[in-house]
């Protein structure tokens, strides 16, 4: 692979917080003194009562336990509201820009303050309190935005289900976190077609095992014809109408938890990752702020959704800790055209861009479309997350997107670390299309062997962190014992992170991708385990395998190998109707590309299916397959070569 370095101009340099060296001195500090460096770093906070304990945290086996700045009392969303309010209340802090090119809004921070305040109360009227759940299911909109910190305001919990999961999916996660109330709108929008929320909720409430939701509180968004139970559902508007535009917030412990968010793992159940207040704000603000190089008065955009994490630390809480103005967007890249991105980039003279490798990959799909009709001048940064960023496409948004003038930051992390932990700072950084580059502050990167050994130097393993940082999740909702086994059992005394790495002889990480059984499409994280457990759910379906193939645009996608029960005919149509049904039992993402009859599937003769082989056939290394003897049919692989749909 050909390795071109991208150095820092001097005139990025010259624009930016931070140089080389500062980065190195701050991040040397950080590493030799995390007390020092984080109790500085925690002043960027409004404290209620300061904390007294900087750092408690241990990553022992049967003890993983990780707590910051015990003692002190905060709140999130005087953070990110209230304090701004004396110089910033007629600052923009949102900037809508709808599905339609043609809709749009804005909203200061004093109005911010005022909508969060109405809902806040809204939320005590209907007796949601301190430490009580709530889930929220909602278009991208700014009313997404102000039940999060109406939440936070009021210590309730949130969590977040992205708004592409069907009923099944929204009625597991309100089952695993007791929700008391569900907030969504009537309905969304998404290039140009409708996704039907309410609805979506109605049929999840259905659901028997769903008993915990007192309310569903409905946002208006679209004016659309929704069903309507009186003893369950309430208007938002009818329940703010008559609410005062203040709310005194809630005086919250640092580890008090803040939200719920679920993510896929290697096993069936979607986990729960609980994110507390303090650390998560501190963590999730100081990213942004240095990441991003965010400096008064820039238009930053962050097109990912409320629904992830990334929409949880980029668009909700680091921006607005830092008093940002952003545009938040309802709609999809390739709406009405390839060109929208650029589009609302000019229409909004937006200077901070951060969105996905796959969306890139969509855009240069396109041909020039994405760039014909649009200048871009206003950019200052581009960032991407969410995937290993391909050479091609890296230099595809350098190039087209940021006129071979901004830099761009390939930030790696996950839903548990909070916030950005691998990443180039942009006045700092020489940049290697597709390298992560290096650690930000506090982050003690390794790369492991099999064995659980540290590698020094140029080397390629298993990524693991070896100390905690502000940010990290503290728990799996519910299964402390799960957070421990998953993450910390793994390598002893380490965070594991489930990806693999190489560390190139300047120090700078690659990100390989996931070393478990986790898919990542489109930037969407996905357990091959909840897409085979969808599957077999299907009358027709006796077992079913799932892997990834390399995707031009998805980066990965979805290849599922399926045995029938017995004396069932495979149809197109039967293969329609199981793509449909993965579709509303999980959702649309986890919908596979490719399915395959298979009459059996490869296992070993303790029943184990060998994915390694799996996944050769699916990427059409058949020669490539390896040691089959110890299969308990050796046979099933011919034929499974034989019907290879790739
Ligand atoms: C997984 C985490 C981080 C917010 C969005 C995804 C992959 C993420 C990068 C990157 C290479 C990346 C990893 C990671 N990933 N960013 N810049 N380069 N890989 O959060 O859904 O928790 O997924 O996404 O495999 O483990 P997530």
């Amino acid at each position: 692979m050909s390795e071109s370095v991208f150095p820092v101009s001097p005139s990025v340099a010259e624009k930016s917080l931070l140089t080389n060296e500062q980065y190195q001195s701050l991040y040397q500090e950080s590493i030799d003194n995390p007390e020092q460096f984080w109790a500085e770093q925690a002043k960027r906070l409004n404290w209620f009562t300061p904390f007294d304990k900087i750092k408690n945290t241990s990553y022992q086996p049967n003890q993983v336990s990780i707590n910051w700045f015990e003692g002190g009392e905060l709140n999130a969303s005087v953070n990110c509201i209230d304090r701004h309010l004396p110089q910033k209340a007629n600052q923009t802090a949102l900037i809508w820009e709808g599905d339609e090119p043609t809709q749009d809004q804005k909203v200061t921070y004093q109005q911010l303050h005022d909508e969060v305040a109405k809902l806040a109360n809204g939320l005590r009227k209907l007796g949601v309190g301190k430490g009580d759940t709530v889930a929220i299911y909602m278009p991208m909109i700014c009313e997404a935005v102000y039940i999060m910190l109406a939440c936070a305001r009021i210590g309730a919990v949130h969590s977040v289900i992205f708004g592409g999961f069907s009923p099944n999916a929204i009625a597991d996660r309100i089952v695993n976190c007791n929700a008391k109330l569900i907030v969504t709108a009537d309905e969304g929008k998404r290039g140009g077609r409708s996704i039907p929320l309410k609805q979506n909720v109605d049929e999840a409430l259905a659901r028997k095992d769903v008993t915990t939701i007192e309310h569903c509180l409905v946002f208006k968004h679209l004016s659309s014809q929704i069903n309507w139970d009186d003893k369950l559902d309430i208007w938002a508007h009818e329940l703010t109408h008559d609410m005062p535009a203040v709310c005194e917030p809630e005086v919250m412990k640092s580890e008090d938890p803040l939200f719920i968010l679920y993510t896929s793992g290697s096993t069936g159940q979607p986990k729960g990752l609980l994110h507390t207040t303090a650390g998560y704000l501190l963590y999730s603000a100081l990213t942004h702020k240095y990441v991003f190089d965010y400096q008064e008065g820039d238009i930053y955009w962050c097109g990912a959704d409320v629904g992830w994490i990334t929409g949880h630390s980029y668009i909700v809480y680091g921006p607005l800790a830092n008093g940002a103005t952003q545009v938040i967007f309802e709609g999809i890249p390739t709406y009405p055209t390839a060109s929208r991105i650029g589009d609302v980039v000019d229409k909004h003279q937006v200077n901070i861009l951060y969105t996905a490798p796959t969306a890139i990959r969509a855009l240069m799909a396109k041909g020039d479309e994405a760039y014909a009709t649009n200048k871009r001048t206003s950019l200052r940064i581009l960032g991407s997350v969410g995937e290993p960023i391909n050479p091609e496409a890296w230099e595809w948004y350098y190039k087209n997107i940021g006129n071979s003038q901004c830099p761009i930051v390939d930030t790696w992390w996950q839903t548990e670390t909070g916030g950005i932990m691998i990443t180039p700072l942009p006045g700092a950084t020489d940049l290697k299309p597709g390298s992560a580059t290096r650690p930000f502050f506090g982050i003690k990167p390794a790369l492991v062997n099999s064995d659980g050994r540290i590698l020094e130097g140029e080397a390629s393993g298993n990524l693991a962190i070896l100390d905690s940082w502000p940010g990290q999740a503290r728990t799996i909702y519910g299964d402390h014992e799960r957070f421990e086994q998953t993450y910390f059992s793994t390598y002893k005394n380490m965070y594991f992170t489930g990806d693999g790495a190489r560390r190139d002889k300047d120090g700078y990480y690659w990100i390989t991708g996931r070393v478990d059984d986790v898919l990542n499409v489109s930037g969407h994280r996905l357990g091959t385990a909840e897409i085979e457990s969808s599957l077999v759910a299907h009358t027709s379906i006796a077992e079913a395998a799932v892997v990834g193939y390399p995707h031009d645009i998805k980066g990965q996608a979805i290849y599922a190998y399926i045995t029938p029960v017995e004396g069932v005919e495979m149809t197109d149509e039967l293969i329609k109707q199981i793509r449909d049904w993965v579709k509303t039992d999980l959702s649309p993402i986890a919908c596979p590309d490719k399915i395959q009859w298979a009459l059996g599937l490869p296992k070993t003769r303790s029943g184990k299916i060998m994915r390694r082989i799996l996944r050769k056939i699916a990427t059409n290394e058949h020669d490539q397959l390896g040691d089959t003897s110890t299969l308990a049919d050796p046979s099933v692989v011919d034929d499974l070569i034989k019907n290879c749909k790739n």
